[in-house]
């Protein structure tokens, strides 16, 4: 067996199940750019301490075996041994293979696995929260393109799931943009926490060789330097709040998903998913199934189920680095995986789903509109709590003369309260009930086009 990295103490090999148990290569391998780009700034910074740890010949040395080991990995060329535990054992293994141990030994001088991994997860993690931000951009962007699109299409709105008032589609859609825009902020607002430089925190204790921690702050661009090193080597708290702010999202994309996959049945039939995101049954030829939104509303179980999991594995940790923290890794890959994909895949879902407003229009009742019957007698004076009453009697006299309420004659109504006037069945009519909802947030045409500027603006604003 070639000889471990911190094999010096040990007289006795490692047990083959441990071994598998232990490793992380299989997974951090991800991170081989980034452990480069830490180790290639931590030379640096090694190149100009007092005195100097490294010689100038000695860091272009490790820079030119460092790109080496970046070209291999990205050629596929990297060749993985049978001792490499994780990316940083692996990277440093080879840097030596390379340039020799003689100059590749003095890389980890001062640095530990410890600052090297909570580096190496920050940058990587860094770089994914931006891609999220694009990837949910373009969802948001999707949606206020459909809300301009289909700005004619009123639809019911429901609560308990019951038809409950009508309301513009695009209304609907931009009630979900409006998640996701939380989303966003969460998302952005996550970057600074993220970028926030352990590397010079040592094991736990701090550099002994007093590196130039601003240095290494600006090399690998990051916005500000951990305050304690102790801290520094077992704060996860990134990990956590990613996989929160990942969690919330899959809810709001599954609850999406939830809507869609009830207007794309039969019994409504308000929408369909374009044949790019749907799949057919191996036994009913008629089938048409919304796989791409039942997976949508599937996979936010395995992201919240990674934020409890992880939480968990917090929890009790004494100070400061412990293994347990190895498992932060697995819940950030899968979270971001599963993000990532899921915002893109949205993305084609909604740009491709075609609607179907005459099925809208069909699922417009007229006792959608018996509030807006109790507010036409507020707008005569009577109380709303009166109005609301005696609306609620004229649909009883619908329900039990079998007559829809728009058709109840004018001495119908009067006979339930004498403020009713002539022109009482103007009422009934969805547009106008639309366009009354005109305050701030509503669902008339001008307060719907209103949300769409202000996401839109939301999407430029950094
Ligand atoms: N692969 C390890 C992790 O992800 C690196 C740190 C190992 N540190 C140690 N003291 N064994 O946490």
């Amino acid at each position: 067996m070639a000889k471990k990295l911190w094999g010096g103490r040990f007289t006795s090999g490692t047990d083959p199940l441990m071994w598998e148990f232990n490793q992380c290569l299989s997974y951090d391998k991800a991170l081989y750019a980034v452990d480069v780009a830490g180790s290639k700034a931590y030379a640096l910074a090694l190149s100009k301490t007092t005195p100097p740890i490294l010689t100038a010949h000695e860091l272009s040395e490790i820079h030119r075996g460092l790109d080496q080991v970046q070209r291999e990995w990205e050629s596929g060329a990297f060749e993985i041994k049978q001792d490499d535990e994780d990316i940083h054992t692996a990277n440093e293994r080879r840097l030596s293979e390379i340039i020799g141990k003689d100059i590749g030994g003095k890389l980890h001088t001062g640095r530990s696995r410890n600052d090297q991994v909570a580096t190496d997860m920050r940058l990587w993690l860094g770089q994914e929260v931006q891609r999220d931000i694009e990837w949910l951009q373009g969802v948001i962007g999707i949606l206020t393109v459909k809300a301009e699109e289909w700005i004619d299409h009123i639809a019911a709105g429901f609560t308990h799931l019951q038809r409950a008032q009508p309301i513009r589609f695009s209304h609907f859609l931009l009630a979900h943009a409006h998640s996701f825009a939380g989303d966003l902020d969460r998302f952005r607002d996550l970057l600074p926490r993220v970028s926030t430089l352990p590397l010079g925190s040592g094991a736990l204790a701090g550099n002994p060789f007093c590196v130039d921690r601003e240095l290494l702050r600006s090399e690998l661009g990051f916005n500000s330097i951990g305050g304690n090193s102790m801290q520094s080597v077992a704060d996860r708290d990134f990990v956590a709040e990613y996989l929160f702010a990942c969690s919330l999202l899959m809810v709001h994309i599954s609850r999406l998903a939830e809507d869609l996959i009830i207007y794309s049945s039969s019994e409504f039939g308000w929408v369909v998913c374009g044949d790019a995101y749907s799949t057919g049954s191996s036994i009913m030829p008629q089938k048409k199934n919304p796989d791409a939104l039942e997976l949508l509303r599937g996979k936010s179980g395995r992201t919240v189920g990674q934020l409890t999991g992880f939480l968990t594995t917090l929890k009790g940790l004494p100070a400061t680095y412990n293994k347990d923290l190895q498992e932060s890794q697995e819940p950030m890959f899968d979270a971001a995986e599963t993000v990532g994909k899921s915002l893109r895949i949205l993305q084609g879902v909604v740009s491709t789903l075609k609607v179907f407003p005459e099925n809208m229009k069909k699922s417009l009742t007229p006792d959608m509109l018996a509030t807006d019957l109790a507010e036409y007698l507020v707008r005569r004076g009577i109380p709303f709590r009166e109005t609301h009453h005696i609306s609620g009697s004229c649909i009883r006299l619908s329900e039990e003369s079998g007559v829809p309420l728009s058709q109840l004659t004018l001495d119908q109504f009067k006979s339930v309260s004498p403020h009713f006037g002539d022109d009482v069945h103007s009422v009934f009519d969805f547009e106008t009930s639309v366009e009354r909802r005109d305050a701030k947030g509503g669902t008339s045409r001008r307060a719907v086009l209103e949300q769409v500027e202000s996401l839109k603006n939301k999407l430029v604003a950094s």
